[in-house]
């Protein structure tokens, strides 16, 4: 079989072979529904328990303060409805870095005549807190600042947020779908009332997900019917995939300082290989301040979807840091809110290592990338990009 390479683990992770194990059974032999009284359904139960048991012991936090989801989209839309909703019409706080989540549920707030200030970021990609002090008003509902951007990696000063939100008794949430399993998190320090996390981010399964909802956190549901989830999240649990998910935290607690050493190196490694044969090529977010396996890398003049077509063709797996919207290339709102110029944030490109990426994998990446570009440069009239 040809070569292939996965350098797109921001986007979605394989399921670990611990987690799958763990997760077949409920595809088979406990097939009950969690809320049912006989035994078949007290033995769901037993799994959905013991999945909450293992996020709450990786967050420090109580069992009863996580809720399940299917999805890090439906948690960021709970978290912000949900803390919006419980107070009638105020102001929220959001940042323009956000995934859109995050901000096409704030717009949608926004829509209905809730007050919207999207804090912009620096050239690095950093809110700044005391901006987010200036915009606090006193009919302020909440604010949501994610804890890393998935698109360039940079980690926001969440703990300064945290204690400014604190002070002014404002509830602080944070998108921590990038962050959750890969980097230690802990809420009390923080200052987090709400935060949402993803399984498939973590070597998990797609499909679930959840909330920490700090006790005494005003927030309605959004989505209505049973009592599941202490009736803060009504619909039959994904029983399997939230067994997944408590066992895809496990799994991480115990592998992931050892895994983030072993990424920034690679990441680097990844970086520097690129920047000595490539000329014009940047890195974007914090040099720093980072996750550790992203690397969002700028190719001045280049159109990234071009370079993400032509490293496929190699079987090389990485994100386009441009949409294509309607028939017309655009680049990342996270680039547009850094001050990236569009010759420059036309050519990004995401590469996001994980578990299976080695050293090798990184070697032949930078040795398929280096013509690549160059032939495409070549094909394409100076500045045109
Ligand atoms: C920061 C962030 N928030 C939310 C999401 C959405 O998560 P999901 O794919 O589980 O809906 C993602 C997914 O890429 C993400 O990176």
């Amino acid at each position: 079989m040809s070569r292939r390479v996965y350098l797109d683990h921001n986007a979605s992770t394989p399921v670990h072979p611990e987690v799958l194990a763990e997760m077949l059974p409920y595809f088979s032999d406990v097939y009950g529904n969690p809320s049912s009284i006989h035994g078949f359904g007290r033995e769901a139960r037993e799994g959905l328990d013991l999945a909450r048991e293992r996020v709450a012991r990786f967050l420090k936090v109580s069992s009863q303060e996580i809720v399940f989801t299917s999805g890090g989209t439906e948690s960021d839309n709970f978290a912000v409805k949900g803390l919006a909703l419980a107070k009638g019409k105020g102001h929220l706080i959001t940042s323009q870095v956000e995934h859109h989540a995050v901000l096409r549920a704030c717009r949608a707030l926004e829509a209905q005549g809730f007050d919207l200030t999207c804090m912009g970021v620096d050239e690095l990609g950093m809110v700044d807190p005391d901006e987010v002090r200036r915009a606090i008003r006193p009919d302020t509902l909440a604010i949501s600042i994610m804890h890393a951007n998935s698109e360039v990696g940079t980690l926001q000063p969440i703990e300064a947020i945290g204690r400014i939100a604190r002070e002014h008794g404002v509830p602080f949430h944070v998108d921590a779908v990038q962050t959750f399993g890969k980097l230690p998190l802990d809420v009390e320090t923080l200052g987090i009332d709400v935060l949402s996390f993803s399984a498939h981010k973590i070597y998990g399964p797609k499909g679930a997900a959840g909330l920490y909802i700090r006790k005494g956190t005003k927030m309605v549901a959004v989505q209505h019917g049973g009592e599941h989830e202490r009736r803060r999240r009504a619909g039959t649990e994904n029983v399997a995939g939230i067994v997944g998910l408590g066992k895809a935290v496990e799994v991480r607690a115990r592998d992931m300082a050892a895994e983030a050493e072993r990424l920034t190196v690679l990441r680097d490694r990844l970086w520097h290989g690129i920047r000595e044969r490539v000329p014009d090529v940047r890195l974007s977010g914090h040099p720093v301040r980072r996750l550790p396996g992203t690397a969002s890398l700028l190719f001045r003049h280049v159109e990234s979807e071009s370079i993400v077509l032509g490293l496929d063709l190699k079987g090389i797996g990485v994100s386009a840091g441009s949409a294509c919207t309607s028939g017309n290339v655009e680049p990342s709102h996270v680039l547009v809110a850094m001050g990236v110029s569009l010759d420059w944030a036309m050519g990004a490109v995401r590469c996001s290592l994980g578990c299976s990426t080695s050293a090798d994998d990184i070697d032949y990446v930078v040795e398929c990338v280096e013509p690549l570009v160059r032939k495409l440069r070549q094909a394409m009239p100076v500045g045109a990009a």
